[in-house]
């Protein structure tokens, strides 16, 4: 008997030391400047400065340890932008998404146990757009490439002309709740929680034994998006049936599946993705846009004696090159979106010299660069002027990837940028953006002043999928009145 309790002490004491060893001793790693536990994105970001000071390329940061040690996951930042691009530009081993394929496929998994609508053909692998690109899976990475170009057509489509873009809206009824599942969804998908890793971690049949009461919170809400997206499509097609013109995007997305393209929860994740992809991201640049201009009034007085000066008239980018130049430059100062998505690894491959695994986390630290001297001067300062070059055309920097690059970057990018122009455009003709003087936000151009505009709140903390202000209330001011 002392024989075998020696022997399960010893293996599991070989398991806990296996799956807790260091994988990459080279890289050089970084923890939270506070406990795992309540880690949040400032601390992440931290660590990307800190990476950025001490030139690592690369280096790596806990994201979970529990169970005794049994269970430890580490993300691997590149800090470098220029090998950044070529990595994700031409690597084929770094298109998977393990953390959002974990979110959808608890949806997936939901949905059947509860029998929900459709569930008999719903799979963990019709995840849409973020279904893996890997040479593993020829199909899946076709399906996921022809979802994304969808999108993309969405997007040009949408700028293309008037007629276009109302044949292509999607028309909810209930927009209101439709938005409180899109920032449900994009807010948990992204974020960095523990509990949310812990469990996208677990095997799915241990999952399985786990009473739905103790599954995340929103992982049953999210079931709504999936019955009220139904329901579009069975309105959608009371006017619609297969042959006739493909004018909208479910249409489309429909012929693309009767024709084998894609499945049929594809199209319906496919629509998932845009709705919760596309509202909280602009919105949330919209709002640092207008913060940013309320604390820097000589920046607003400029934008809005520039545009008035044209009578607010600027259809193209070209039109309004210092309104580019405020939004690339609240891209870079105010960086909400501060990291790129997580990036599983799908196959063996090498990264700036180490060896990478499957499964292995990787990402982009966005942020890191922007506040780096090395590629903007004067970081700590807003200045927008720096996106200008001699003849006063916006021009942007090699150095500045807020949507990230290569084949997973952000689909959304010209529509975020084109949505971003025109909204503010109007905005600063309509409203003057002022502080609030019960909320201050001080304006002190130093790396200390930078860091305390944020929040240390955690990543399970409402809306901390982002790096968020410690302020976020500022006045809109009518000009009208
Ligand atoms: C200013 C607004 C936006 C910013 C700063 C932003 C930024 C990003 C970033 C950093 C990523 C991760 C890319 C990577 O990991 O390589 C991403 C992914 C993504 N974004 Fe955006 N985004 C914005 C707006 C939008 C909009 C409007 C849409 C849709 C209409 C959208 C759809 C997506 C999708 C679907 C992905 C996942 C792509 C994939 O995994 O293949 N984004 N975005």
């Amino acid at each position: 008997m002392l024989t075998e309790v020696s022997a399960l002490a010893v293996s599991l004491g070989f398991l806990r030391w296996w799956l807790g060893r260091d994988k990459h001793p080279n890289v050089p790693h970084i923890r939270p400047g506070t406990d795992l536990a309540k880690d949040g994105p400032y601390y992440v970001v931290q660590s990307f400065l800190e990476s950025h000071k001490r030139e690592l390329p690369m280096h790596s940061y806990p994201l979970l340890e529990t169970l005794g040690g049994l269970l430890k996951m580490n993300l691997h930042i590149i800090n470098d932008p220029v090998k950044s691009k070529e990595i994700f530009s031409k690597s084929e081993a770094v298109g998977g998404h393990f953390e959002l394929t974990g979110w959808w496929q608890l949806l997936a998994e939901y949905r059947r146990k509860t029998k929900g609508r459709n569930w008999e053909t719903m799979t963990n692998e019709t995840l849409g757009l973020m279904r893996d690109h890997t040479r593993s899976d020829p199909k899946g990475t076709k399906i996921s490439k022809l979802c994304r170009r969808r999108l993309m057509e969405l997007a040009s489509k949408s700028n293309s002309s008037q007629n276009g873009w109302q044949k292509w809206t999607l028309r909810f009824h209930g927009w209101d709740r439709i938005c409180k599942y899109a920032n449900n969804a994009l807010e948990s998908a992204v974020k960095l929680d523990k509990y949310k890793l812990f469990f996208i971690n677990l095997p799915t049949w241990l999952r399985a034994w786990i009473p739905l009461r103790f599954w995340p919170d929103w992982v049953s809400f999210q079931q709504g998006l999936y019955d009220d997206i139904l329901d579009l499509q069975e309105m959608h097609n009371k006017n619609w049936v297969l042959g006739d013109e493909s004018d909208t995007l479910l249409a489309i997305l429909q012929t693309d599946h009767a024709q084998g393209k894609m499945e049929e929860w594809d199209v319906i994740n496919l629509i998932q993705q845009l709705c919760m992809t596309g509202a909280d991201t602009t919105a949330s640049v919209a709002s640092g846009i207008m913060m940013t201009l309320a604390r820097f009034p000589e920046k607003q007085a400029k934008l809005y004696g520039i545009l008035e000066s044209q009578d607010f008239r600027a259809d193209e980018f070209k039109d309004c090159p210092y309104l580019m130049a405020v939004i690339y430059e609240v891209y870079r100062y105010c960086p909400m979106i501060y990291r790129s998505l997580l990036h599983s690894i799908t196959e063996t491959t090498e990264i700036m010299g180490e060896t990478f695994h499957k499964d292995e986390l990787i990402c982009y630290s966005i942020t890191g660069t922007n506040m780096n001297e090395k590629y903007f001067k004067d970081p700590w300062k807003f200045i927008p002027e720096r996106h200008l070059n001699e003849p006063g055309e916006f021009q942007k920097s090699q150095y500045q990837t807020p949507f990230n690059t290569g084949k997973r970057s952000c689909p959304g990018q010209i529509l975020a940028d084109i949505e971003l122009f025109h909204f503010m455009k109007h905005f600063v003709k309509h409203f003057k953006f002022e502080l609030h003087p019960d909320h201050p936000m001080p304006v002190v151009e130093t790396e200390e002043g930078w860091n305390n505009f944020w929040t240390r709140d955690p990543h399970y903390a409402p809306m901390h999928h982002f790096l968020q202000p410690k302020e976020r209330k500022f006045l809109l001011v009518p000009r009208d009145e």
